[in-house]
């Protein structure tokens, strides 16, 4: 099985003015090396509005928007495309993240949409999915989770998978402080990695990168970490300080 590098993702949501990113830029020089020590590809994804400062300013790590649109340009008051980001020098963006699914109503359809946009434009999309409390409550997480892939990852290639991460996020652990067990986020993960094996193969199974997020902290990375499908976090809370991002390096 080819070895998939650790990935340490940051989501700082709507925090961080440019100044507030900029100086978090300045305090990761060493954040940095720890992680080329360890053999971590480490990132953050700031508001739009920071994205030119910090990827000029953290050099050698991933950064990547919250969202992008999956329209060239044209009439959509608020958005973002593609080849803004690109002009900017940014490969990397979330999509389908639950904030998005739940405050702008973005269906599996929409995020297909932007998938395919950010493939075809050789970009890597970190691809979002995650069940509710009652979902969970009610033991349909993996029905719900498959939906989401086979959905949002409709029509996507072999190759395209190539430049797609996928990112598992249980809503009722974002931001509540409830870490899901690491037992409940590998049997998650895993069978993500089945189904994506029946879409598109054991090659695109055994390569792709799959996330844990979700109240992830430096005090539980390491043991979400030590389970075998789970290749790094995206993080909310715990990345917006540099130093409690040096932590989330240094125990992962
Ligand atoms: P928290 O780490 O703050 O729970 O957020 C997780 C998340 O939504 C990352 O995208």
């Amino acid at each position: 099985m080819p070895a998939r590098k650790k990935l340490l993702l940051g989501n700082w949501k709507m925090n961080h003015t440019i100044a507030e990113a900029s100086a978090f830029c300045d305090s990761i020089k060493d954040t940095k090396e720890l992680a080329k020590e360890r053999g971590i590809q480490i990132g953050v994804c700031p508001s739009f509005l920071s994205l030119q400062t910090v990827k000029r300013k953290a050099k050698g790590i991933v950064v990547g928007a919250q969202d992008v649109s999956a329209f060239e340009s044209g009439a959509y008051t608020g958005q973002v495309s593609i080849p803004m980001l690109q002009e900017l020098g940014i490969t990397w963006a979330l999509v389908g993240h639950s904030e998005r699914r739940e405050y702008n109503g973005e269906s599996n359809e929409v995020c297909n949409a932007k998938v395919k946009a950010l493939v075809s434009h050789g970009m890597t999309a970190v691809y979002c999915c995650g069940e509710s409390e009652e979902i969970y409550e009610k033991g349909e997480t993996n029905a719900w989770v498959e939906n989401q892939i086979r959905t949002g990852l409709k029509d996507l290639t072999k190759d395209d998978m190539k430049n797609v991460v996928i990112a598992y996020e249980p809503i009722w652990a974002i931001g509540t402080g409830k870490v899901a067990t690491p037992e409940i986020a590998e049997n998650v993960i895993g069978y993500i990695r089945t189904v994506i094996k029946s879409m598109f193969g054991k090659g695109v199974a055994n390569r792709i990168r799959i996330l844990y997020g979700g109240s992830v902290k430096p005090g539980n990375i390491h043991e979400i970490m030590l389970k075998p499908d789970i290749d790094g976090a995206l993080v909310g809370g715990a990345s917006l300080k540099a130093d409690s991002f040096r932590e989330l390096v240094a125990n992962l």
